[in-house]
């Protein structure tokens, strides 16, 4: 199969910028090389934004759902068994979880689904027909589809939807299909019948992919077209894929507007065939039940002054730094964002005040010196650009820094998340060969 080959940036100063008209991109992204990545309540979103105002408001607004989102990571961490995730009631308004939508096809002929990206979670699901609670009218009728079969317990690939506890059902045939649920967010659940269909994403057409069809929702949470999970585990798609694609790489669109248009590349290069080489740092797959990017996140500058952070990881609370693109706005435990935050005001030597969940906010003019936020990975410095660091109030009288603490309401604060408004404007890339994730400046849009 002809795959699609990585588009690699020359240097870490090179910046590639594809210009053109976004929006028509998700739409005829067939035969691409790149699969559009689109702002999920932007302008190219197939999906009606709920919030009302302006952009910023809409992105203060997805802001606002992060602290579910940091909360419901932590109890992945810490998971022993998935089961064991309590499931809270949310506090925020009834929006469903996701950020960045990609456009796929599932099954033969394909039926298109626009699906949310997540880099936090193994499976790929999909609404089904006859789902009970799903909310989108676009829903995937298998019977449509030539290719499409479910699964039984007695399938090999029916043991990874349960590497967290024990697979229910012990009994064989088609009496005993594959049924798997999970929680998604804090306040939502699903449950699907483990599936095989061909997917489609740009112009690589991938034939038996395994994936849940959901057939029960409760909640709001659970992205109403279906989800497209990147992260390790068995059912992801480079555990997957792993004869054809050895890595991915993603370049999330610019927040400074909603009809900036990022992009997703499937590949199967190495860092080391590069002449040039991208710069990465490790990807640790700290134990065997969790399957999230945890990236070895060694300190902060913040301008002169630098944020040890240490140690890496617990393995035992799954405590650690990991990169999420459902996360909007980066969020450090307590006393590392309170380090950050402090020397980020003692440089700009001005007076700060609240504004939304920023605590760090002041009057802004073109002129104002604010400190660079460096994060060092082992291996890897992500010099952090201003328009990463700094979020504008929507009449642009203040700018504020884009960081806010981890969720402390219980123990379970324990997890740093680099999130999608410090990735804008990267190619992120992760390589499954040597598990390790490069971070290049891009202009994606
Ligand atoms: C996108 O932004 C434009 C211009 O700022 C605005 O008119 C439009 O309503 C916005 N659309 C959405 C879906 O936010
Ligand atoms: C999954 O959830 C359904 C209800 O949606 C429930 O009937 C079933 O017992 C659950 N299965 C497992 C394995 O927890
Ligand atoms: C997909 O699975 C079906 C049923 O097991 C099998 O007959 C077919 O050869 C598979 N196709 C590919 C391309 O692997
Ligand atoms: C914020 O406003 C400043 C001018 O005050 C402008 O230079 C900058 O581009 C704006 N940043 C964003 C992310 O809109
Ligand atoms: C993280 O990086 C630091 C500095 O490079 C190193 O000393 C430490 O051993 C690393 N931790 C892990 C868990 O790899
Ligand atoms: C701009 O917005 C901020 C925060 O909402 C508000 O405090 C300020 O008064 C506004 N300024 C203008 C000129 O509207």
């Amino acid at each position: 199969m002809a795959l699609a080959i990585a588009f690699l940036c020359l240097s870490l100063i090179s910046i590639t910028t594809h210009a053109s008209d976004s929006c028509s991109l998700l739409s005829s992204s067939d035969d691409s090389d790149q699969l559009a990545i689109v702002h999920i309540h932007g302008k190219c979103s197939p999906f009606t934004s709920p919030y009302q105002g302006s952009w910023f408001d809409t992105v203060i607004g997805m802001a606002k759902k992060d602290p579910d989102r940091v909360m419901a990571l932590s109890m992945l961490a810490r998971r022993q068994k998935e089961k064991q995730i309590p499931i809270i009631p949310s506090t925020t308004p009834n929006v469903f979880m996701g950020n960045y939508v990609v456009r796929a096809k599932v099954g033969t002929p394909g039926q298109v689904m626009f699906m949310v990206m997540d880099t936090s979670r193994e499976a790929t699901i999909v609404p089904c027909s006859g789902c009970t609670g799903c909310l989108s009218s676009k829903i995937f009728a298998p019977k449509m589809s030539s290719t499409f079969r479910s699964l039984n317990c007695e399938a090999y690939q029916c043991d990874w939807p349960f590497a967290y506890g024990e697979k229910p059902c012990h009994g064989s045939g088609p009496k005993y299909p594959c049924v798997f649920n999970r929680t998604y967010g804090e306040d939502s659940s699903f449950s699907a019948t483990l599936a095989q269909d061909s997917l489609t994403l740009g112009k690589d057409i991938f034939p038996n992919y395994t994936f849940g069809c959901i057939n029960d929702v409760s909640g709001k949470n659970i992205p109403p077209q279906g989800l497209l999970g990147l992260s390790f585990d068995a059912m992801s798609l480079l555990s997957q894929l792993r004869q054809q694609l050895s890595m991915f790489s993603y370049c999330l669109p610019s927040f400074k507007s909603n009809s900036s248009t990022g992009s997703l590349m499937l590949g199967s290069e190495s860092p080391d065939d590069e002449p040039q080489t991208i710069p990465t740092t490790p990807l640790h797959h700290i134990t065997p039940r969790i399957s999230l990017l945890y990236l070895n996140l060694t300190g902060i500058s913040v301008g002169n002054v630098l944020v040890p952070v240490s140690p890496a990881f617990d393995m035992k609370t799954g405590a650690g730094t990991i990169l999420d693109t459902n996360t909007v706005i980066t969020r450090f435990v307590q006393p590392i964002y309170k380090a950050v935050r402090d020397a980020f005001r003692k440089q700009i030597g001005k007076s700060v005040s609240s504004f939304s969940i920023f605590d760090t906010c002041f009057t802004s003019d073109d002129k104002s010196l604010t400190p660079v936020v460096t994060l060092h990975f082992s291996g890897l410095d992500f010099i952090l650009p201003r328009e990463n660091t700094l979020i504008n109030s929507s009449n642009g009288s203040l700018a504020c820094l884009a960081m806010a603490a981890a969720p402390s309401h219980n123990e379970n604060s324990n997890l740093n998340v680099i999130a999608s408004y410090q990735q804008q404007n990267f190619r992120i890339y992760v390589f499954q060969g040597d598990l390790s994730v490069g971070i290049v400046r891009e202009l994606c849009n």
